[in-house]
């Protein structure tokens, strides 16, 4: 018989309890998890107490004082809000109207007025990667997820968090440093209808490496040939050769193919990283399917964050929503592009090996290092990179760039 106990929060009648969880080993079952090779380099950078130590790790933009400083034209719609905004009763769980009105068209171009394309707010591109795979499993729980090798390390436990598969295709091969074009396609000729692609839109993160226009087109053809569902997630657009250049593959994609998922962050290209901003659109074969997919992505959204934040959200509808606001944000993107594209150029003039970095786009590229190399350049001279290999070309400066290149010759392989 349970003892008659009077209600204590913190004193839970211990004889309700399942047998063995009673004396507080509820978690004891719980074995200890790697985390994110990123979030342990963060940790690691953070106790290093080293002055010089050199951040090349996470994907974030720094200037060329190593800063990432907020962008004049979030400052300015920032203001703005802070003397406009009169509540902060919470948005619609499909976000913001007037963020998703503005921002489809930078990234969809045309497509954005397509009545069978349909999208909602998200937390970060993370957030639209999580909605999109938890759609793909309602929609066809046997669908297996078609990733680039190598991606992002979060890619695959994204779409593993939704019970869906994952398979690796070839993409880029280190040690030449370039993109395997041919092996992708004979790979991707293995998957079967209903299954999922993912591509990245631009940018490619860890490799840098990109597909031309001829092989967008290519492997448009191939995902419509074969009945496949392309999920693109574009991070890093403008970074690489500007806003609408960077967006051409995606928007070539849109009109081959009759279904698409795409998914948006605006981290890095408005620098709002840590207010997880971006979005994720649906192209359906019908409006009426857009309409019911959009339906989808809210309910699996009330499950997980319920309503999106927003200040990363009204901060891109205030600088999208006027003109001069605008001029000066994309004005912020090119001084961005062009500093990594110059940081590019003088790594791979100091490191002639390097030359095909110079040819790369965005934030990264995968260093062709011998193993444990990560590791000495970490121990050795405070250089923090992936353990891959890979590095935010935006953490070097032209006066770090030389001490990086002398640590790093003896390591390239
Ligand atoms: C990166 O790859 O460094 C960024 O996308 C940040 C992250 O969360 O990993």
């Amino acid at each position: 018989m349970s003892p008659v106990v009077s209600f204590d929060p913190l004193e839970v009648p211990v004889t309700d309890w399942t047998p063995g969880l009673a004396d507080g080993a509820f978690f004891d079952g719980i074995s200890e998890q790697a985390l994110d090779p990123m979030l342990t380099l963060l940790a690691q950078l953070r106790t290093d107490t080293r002055p010089d130590k050199l951040d090349l790790g996470i994907g974030v933009y720094r200037d060329e004082a190593g800063r990432t400083p907020i962008l004049a034209s979030v400052k300015a719609a920032e203001a703005r809000l802070v003397d406009g905004q009169s509540s902060k009763e919470y948005i619609s769980p499909e976000g913001d109207p007037g963020f998703l009105r503005s921002l489809a068209p930078i990234v969809l171009g045309a497509h954005a007025a397509d009545p069978r394309i349909a999208g909602i707010q998200t937390p970060g591109g993370t957030g639209a990667l999580r909605l999109a795979a938890s759609l793909i499993a309602r929609a066809n729980p046997r669908a297996r997820v078609w990733l680039g090798q190598p991606t992002w390390p979060a890619h695959a436990g994204l779409m593993q968090a939704a019970g869906l598969e994952t398979i690796d295709y070839p993409f880029f091969d280190r040690a030449t440093q370039t993109l395997v074009f041919d092996d992708m396609m004979r790979a991707l000729e293995s998957a079967v209808a209903g299954d999922v692609v993912l591509l990245h839109g631009c940018c490619h993160n860890p490799t840098g490496a990109e597909m031309t226009p001829d092989q967008w087109r290519d492997v448009t053809a191939l995902i419509a040939r074969k009945g496949l569902l392309p999920l693109v997630d574009i991070a890093y657009q403008g970074l690489g050769h500007g806003l609408d250049e960077d967006a051409a593959g995606l928007r070539g994609l849109i009109n081959g193919v009759p279904e698409t998922i795409v998914c948006v962050s605006c981290s890095k290209n408005f620098g709002l990283y840590r207010d997880r901003i971006g979005g994720i659109w649906i192209k359906a074969g019908s409006a009426d399917a857009a309409h019911r997919a959009r339906n989808g992505l809210m309910v699996a959204a009330r499950s997980m964050w319920s309503m999106p934040p927003d200040h990363g959200a009204s901060v891109v509808r205030t600088i999208l929503a006027d003109a001069d606001l605008t001029a000066l944000w994309r004005g912020e993107v090119d001084v961005m592009r062009r500093r990594i594209q110059s940081v590019r150029q003088s790594l791979a003039t100091a490191l002639p090996a390097l030359a095909s970095v110079a040819r790369q786009t965005g934030m990264f590229t995968l260093l062709p290092l011998a193993p444990g190399a990560a590791t000495a350049l970490r121990v050795e001279h405070g250089i923090y990179l992936m353990d891959s290999g890979r590095i935010n070309i935006a953490g070097l400066r032209e006066a770090t760039l030389p001490r990086f290149a002398d640590a790093i010759r003896p390591h390239l392989t």
